[in-house]
């Protein structure tokens, strides 16, 4: 078992089609312990969804924006664990103004709303976690849509990603000296929550299907999580601000595959 003994953060459990809820369950069939956060009236779906995991995991509250509820989150794990072995950073949102082909009239006040909660919050949630990580070799995992291009729809989320990829770069600089990664995988596109508020959303699924060497199953989260747990567990011990692609292979191509 991969991770017998660790004890992992994971956020952004929302659904059972969430990323985090596959993440969530291949840690424990790897052995760790897990607590989940969840977010506003969101929070007893994923108190239902957490009753659908192996084993049943407590579900704290956290708005990653509230500063006051990362520092509750981190005296609450201080108390229980004493120390973290890793944290899922599985959070983005953005108002439909900042989607869905609105890049040009999007509002600053939009754009902000995405930057600080899908990007900023990564150094947000961490900073605090840092000591707790630090005493076990922690290891911070998120979840990015390749931002190294400009994709139909997806706008300033598209822009907040690129930051989101940034602050893992920054966040591996600072905290490298205290023994812990940070790493991001930048996934291909699958159906969650999150997915449906992006207009257009099924143009990623047709592309995906013509261009990923290895296909792309949308409604299956399993490959990014087994990636998590390769980044939770000791065999990643010498990765950090690294971008991982779990997508197929899709970044790679240049173009469509031939038929
Ligand atoms: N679905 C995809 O195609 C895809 C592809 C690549 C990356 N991602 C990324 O994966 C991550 C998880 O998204 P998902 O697709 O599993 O969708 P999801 O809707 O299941 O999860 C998004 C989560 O963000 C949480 N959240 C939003 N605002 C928050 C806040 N202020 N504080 C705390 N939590 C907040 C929601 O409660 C929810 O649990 C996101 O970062 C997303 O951008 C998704």
């Amino acid at each position: 078992m991969l991770l017998r003994d660790k004890r992992l953060l994971v956020t952004g459990v929302l659904t059972p089609q969430s990323i985090a809820f596959a993440v969530a369950r291949e840690a424990q069939a790897q052995g760790a312990s897990v607590l989940l956060t969840g977010f506003g009236r969101g929070m007893s779906i994923t108190e239902k969804a957490a009753r659908r995991l192996p084993e049943s995991p407590d579900v704290l509250e956290l708005d990653v924006n509230e500063p006051e509820h990362v520092e509750r989150l981190a005296g609450d794990i201080t108390e229980r664990w004493g120390s973290l072995d890793g944290v899922l950073h599985a959070i983005a949102f953005a108002p439909e103004d900042a989607l869905g082909g609105n890049f040009l009239t999007a509002p600053w006040e939009s754009a902000k709303v995405a930057f600080q909660t899908s990007a900023y919050s990564l150094k947000g949630l961490v900073a605090p976690l840092a000591p707790l990580l630090a005493k076990a070799n922690g290891s911070v995992v998120s979840l990015d849509f390749d931002a190294t291009v400009a994709w139909p729809a997806y706008d300033w989320m598209g822009v907040s990603k690129a930051a989101l990829e940034a602050v893992t770069r920054y966040l591996a600089r600072d905290l490298g000296r205290d023994g812990v990664r940070v790493n991001c995988i930048s996934a291909g596109p699958l159906k969650t929550v999150a997915a449906k508020g992006i207009p257009g959303f099924d143009r990623f699924i047709d592309s995906w299907h013509r261009r990923a060497p290895l296909g792309w199953d949308v409604t299956d989260p399993g490959p990014v999580a087994g990636a998590a747990v390769f980044l939770f567990s000791d065999l990643s011990r010498g990765i950090t601000g690294e971008i991982i692609h779990v997508d197929g292979g899709y970044h790679a191509m240049g173009t469509d595959l031939p038929t």
